[in-house]
């Protein structure tokens, strides 16, 4: 497959070389940080730049860490594969086990949140837009969708679109996904410092309108 960027999507973009369960794959727990203490630290300080801190937070994708470098005001609540890691997130007031790629439809009211959030893990999405639509409904006017994401993943079980290219490519991958899913104005940026030789931290966001 030749280099992808983010305005086609060819067949085999969402393939993935593991296309078994997602249950089976996340059902061993995995207390770690899928990046080091210098992307953890770019996550959370762009989540407090943005405010998502302020209000009601939904952490997708989540585990046992979300990053957050407070409790947020409204509560927070963590959706993700794994219940152990779950329930061990020390910020989280609510929990929801479900499988995005088999039900990309979010358990929640229209505009329940006022911030959703997803850390290094977008790229494991393989109907990423559905999701995204039904986090704009989720929103409150004026909310923040904010993507995170490294250079590091599960090869198995990333889009091969996403592993076909390279860090730029992923940026724009990112943004086609929100503009797609009908975000204006997103915003993508590298956050931590180009020459270091820690983990990049790479981030998408947009206000929903
Ligand atoms: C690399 S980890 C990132 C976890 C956390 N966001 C963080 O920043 O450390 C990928 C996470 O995506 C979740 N995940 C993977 N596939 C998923 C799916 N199909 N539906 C919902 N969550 C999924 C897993 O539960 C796992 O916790």
């Amino acid at each position: 497959m030749g280099r992808m960027t983010a305005d086609d999507w060819p067949p085999g973009f969402f393939d993935r070389r593991d296309g078994g369960d997602d249950a089976d794959f996340y059902l061993p727990p995995r207390f770690v940080t899928h990046i080091d203490e210098g992307a953890v630290a770019a996550v959370a300080e762009l989540y407090d730049e943005l405010g998502v801190p302020d209000g009601s937070v939904l952490d997708l994708m989540s585990s046992w860490v979300s990053h957050l470098s407070s409790r947020p005001g409204d509560g927070l609540t963590v959706l993700g594969m794994n219940r152990a890691e779950l329930e061990a997130n020390p910020l989280a007031d609510r929990v929801v086990v479900q499988d995005l790629n088999v039900d990309p439809v979010l358990p929640f009211e229209d505009a329940a949140y006022d911030a959703v959030v997803c850390c290094v893990s977008i790229d494991y999405l393989v109907d990423p837009v559905a999701v995204l639509r039904d986090v704009r409904r989720v929103l409150r006017p004026g909310g923040v969708v904010v993507l995170t994401f490294s250079n590091r993943c599960f090869p198995t079980k990333a889009v091969r679109g996403w592993l076909s290219t390279d860090e730029d490519g992923r940026v724009a991958i990112v943004r086609a996904y929100l503009e797609r899913a009908g975000f204006a104005d997103v915003t993508t940026a590298l956050r931590t410092d180009r020459r270091s030789s820690g983990d990049p931290l790479y981030a998408a966001w947009a206000r929903s309108g």
